[in-house]
């Protein structure tokens, strides 16, 4: 993560009404991604990612190819009348403007967000999972500008027995017989960073630009290394408390379940951080290939540990018997995926293409993963089944 708050810090411009800082402004509440750019996997709510090929053209994903996963319709925020509420463990609870937000200082940082159920749709073949049936598009990286939560948290005073933060989004998610919005919590040490961490930000712009709608807009938390289920879009509202966040999609999914009953979600502790993965990006699966050399290019994205890197990638053309190290391409930065090259030889042989990656924090994509009834947290060996005809 390169976060440089003196170099990104711009003057604040005050335009209709909304102080934006550091990033150029565009109606966030209309712009929505055109669906050219992404495949759609539900149009209401809106959750599509881009395909492969798009994806790993380059290093910073823009807007319109980032991946969007929304549980419910964007709701429509005033950003004249919005506040953010800080309240809980706190000395002093605010009820903050973005103006108010942007009067602090600002931080650009580039990194990755994820989804938790990137791949899901693979677990298919071991039996039925529900939920969206991402392919293997459900992660971007973007540059974030904001501010840092360390910050506001300091100015409304943690208690000293304070332990987790939760955020809550302003969506209205229909669920059961009623409507909750979404929420996560993170422990206090992640949302307030240490040394050159400046942990988790809440984000008004996206890669220079105001946050669209489906990103968040108006203000968004962005968390490093997390799922992206812990950077709450839309967000209204901070809790300091000293337990975690008692929303839904903290306590009771984005866990690794064999089944759904209510014992499976007590005995099992929420998903933060990401784990290593990686996936070919230059061939669909089912590609034609001539047999000779093949010119293979995809994405890597090290465990969610600060100061976590890659530590390579490995191409197979016969199911792991022997494997060829990928050159990496892209920035090699905190919390960021990097892209990676290879040109392999394949034969009629070659059934399928394997790649597999390993991190500096001992992560590693393993062979096979367990199947979890939500389809989280796919990072076996990523195949791509291939079919090679003789030249
Ligand atoms: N925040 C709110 N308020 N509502 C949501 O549905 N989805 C979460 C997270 N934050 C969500 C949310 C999930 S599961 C993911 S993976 C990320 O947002 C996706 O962020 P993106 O749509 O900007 O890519």
């Amino acid at each position: 993560m390169t976060s440089s708050p003196e170099l990104t810090r711009r003057q604040m411009i005050l335009s209709s009404g909304i102080l934006l800082a550091g990033v150029s402004q565009t109606n966030g509440l209309q712009a929505q991604a055109p669906e050219k750019d992404l495949i759609f996997r539900t149009t209401d709510p809106r959750n599509a990612e881009p395909a492969l090929n798009k994806l790993i053209t380059s290093w910073i994903t823009p807007t319109k190819h980032f991946y969007v996963r929304s549980h419910a319709p964007n709701p429509k925020i005033d950003p004249k009348t919005f506040r953010l509420s800080v309240e809980g463990m706190v000395d002093k609870p605010l009820s903050l403007s973005l103006a108010d937000i942007q009067s602090h200082q600002e931080y650009t940082l580039t990194a990755t967000l994820t989804c938790a159920g990137n791949r899901r749709a693979e677990f298919n073949k071991e039996g039925k999972v529900g939920g969206v049936q991402w392919d293997a598009g459900a992660i971007g990286n973007a540059t974030w500008t904001g501010v840092a939560l360390s910050e506001i948290l300091r100015k409304a005073g943690v208690q000293a027995s304070a332990k987790h933060v939760w955020f809550k989004g302003l969506d209205e998610i229909t669920k059961g017989d009623g409507i909750i919005p979404f929420g996560a919590s993170i422990p206090l040490e992640k949302a307030l960073g240490a040394g050159d961490d400046v942990g988790a930000l809440l984000c008004y712009g996206m890669n220079g630009e105001t946050l669209t709608a489906d990103h968040g807009y108006p203000l968004r938390t962005l968390v490093p290394g997390y799922i992206g289920a812990r950077s709450v879009k839309w967000l209204g509202k901070i809790v300091v408390s000293d337990v975690t966040s008692p929303n839904h999609y903290l306590a009771n999914a984005y866990k690794l379940v064999k089944k759904t009953e209510s014992i499976d979600w007590s005995e099992s502790g929420p998903i933060y951080r990401y784990l290593v993965n990686a996936a070919v990006g230059s061939h669909e699966k089912g590609a034609e290939l001539e047999a000779g050399k093949a010119d293979l290019a995809g994405y890597v994205l090290p465990s969610g540990i600060l100061g976590g890197r890659v530590k390579h990638v490995q191409v197979s053309v016969n199911n792991g018997k022997s494997w060829k190290k990928a050159e990496l391409t892209g920035e090699d930065s905190d919390f960021c995926w990097q892209l990676w090259k290879a040109s392999v030889q394949v034969t009629e042989e070659t059934k399928e293409i394997v790649v597999r990656a390993e991190d500096s924090s001992g992560g590693f994509m393993p062979y096979r993963v367990p199947w979890n009834a939500k389809g989280y947290l796919q990072n076996s060996w990523y195949r791509l089944p291939v079919t090679v005809k003789a030249t």
